[in-house]
């Protein structure tokens, strides 16, 4: 897993120099996520190092650390702030998958597929009160404030979501709001900061947060495609569950308003009285919907990329704008 995945080129650069520019600063922030994690208390140390132990891709501190080098340079708070974002992601991943009543993730058990759900909600709960403590330690209440108020948009992301389980009349004017909110603000966050604490000017930061907030948006639209057709053992993660759960997602939106009257009436009908992806995937491919979802989260990374012309020139925006493209072609 780790980076290397997300990273995983196609042409003929090497992982290793893809990512040079910022080894030894993630090499910090997981020293720095490590130390902060570990607990010696027996009965919670199986169920924290669960967390602490399976990796993900670790996008988002990728994103603070290369945004920061990109318009300056990485410094001791840019580490910090790294490991309080994964801490932020992996909180929200360990609380999503109780209600998706997800069994696996980072190609392991769900926490509350082992420990059950009650455990899974006070480890989520742990995880965000142990980053707001983290990000209290670099003495500067902008970083709480900004951290705050993205994890505030997060939670109302996946609150709406919840509520508007099984409507079939969700608009994409709504979908890319609950989106932007429980995705797309992190990632842009992330950026805020790496510019922020860079030293960047008030245009760049903006700019640096935009091209968060686009990637991220496409990042939630390319993981709504793997969620409907992507493969479980190359992705590491429970799928279908968007459908199981009543979620509509973008491919199914347009589904749902295709002008092929016959299929959408059928769509609706199958949603309506419960399904799964497969029962559903012909439909897609008839509709075209897939590939409607993929164009859109081109377009998206597309935006994200634009907004990379306000840096100078660098291995590290080079590495942005390939993560743009990587966040829609990836396998997991
Ligand atoms: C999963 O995020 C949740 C979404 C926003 C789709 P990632 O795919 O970044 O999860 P990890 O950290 O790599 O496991
Ligand atoms: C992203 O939505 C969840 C969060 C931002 C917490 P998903 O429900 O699609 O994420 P996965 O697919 O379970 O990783
Ligand atoms: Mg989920
Ligand atoms: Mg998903």
């Amino acid at each position: 897993m780790s980076v290397t995945t997300l990273l995983a080129p196609s042409v003929s650069v090497s992982v290793p120099d893809l990512l040079s520019p910022v080894t030894g600063d993630l090499a910090e922030v997981e020293r720095v996520l490590s130390r902060w994690l570990e607990n010696k208390n027996p009965r919670l140390a199986p169920v924290i190092d669960h967390v602490r132990h399976f990796r993900g891709k670790r996008l988002r501190p990728l994103l603070l650390l290369l945004t920061a080098k990109a318009c300056g340079r990485v410094t001791p708070a840019h580490h910090t702030l790294g490991a309080v974002v994964e801490m932020i992601h992996t909180a929200t991943l360990v609380h999503d998958d109780i209600l998706d009543s997800a069994t696996t993730r980072r190609k392991v058990a769900t926490v509350n597929s082992i420990w059950g759900v009650q455990p899974a909600v006070l480890l989520g709960d742990y995880l965000f009160t142990r980053a707001f403590h983290l990000a209290a330690t670099v003495g500067d209440a902008r970083a709480c404030e900004l951290i705050g108020a993205a994890t505030d948009r997060v939670c109302e992301g996946e609150l709406s979501q919840l509520l508007n389980k099984g409507n079939l009349d969700l608009t994409e004017v709504e979908y890319f709001d609950i989106i932007d909110g429980k995705t797309a603000e992190l990632t842009a966050c992330c950026c805020h900061l790496g510019a922020l604490y860079a030293g960047a000017t008030p245009t760049v930061i903006e700019a640096m947060s935009r091209y968060g907030r686009y990637l991220g948006q496409a990042f939630q639209v390319a993981d709504d495609l793997l969620d409907l057709v992507g493969d479980e053992s190359k992705v590491g993660k429970s799928l279908g569950t968007d459908v199981d759960q009543g979620k509509m997602t973008l491919p199914l939106l347009h589904l749902l308003r295709s002008s092929q009257t016959e299929l959408s009436l059928k769509a609706r009908q199958m949603l309506a009285s419960g399904t799964d992806r497969a029962a559903l995937r012909p439909l897609l491919d008839e509709a075209g919907s897939l590939a409607y979802a993929r164009r859109i989260a081109l377009d998206l990374v597309h935006r994200a990329q634009t907004e990379l012309q306000e840096v100078p020139p660098s291995p590290a925006r080079s590495i942005l704008e390939y993560m743009a493209e990587k966040a829609v072609s990836r396998e997991m």
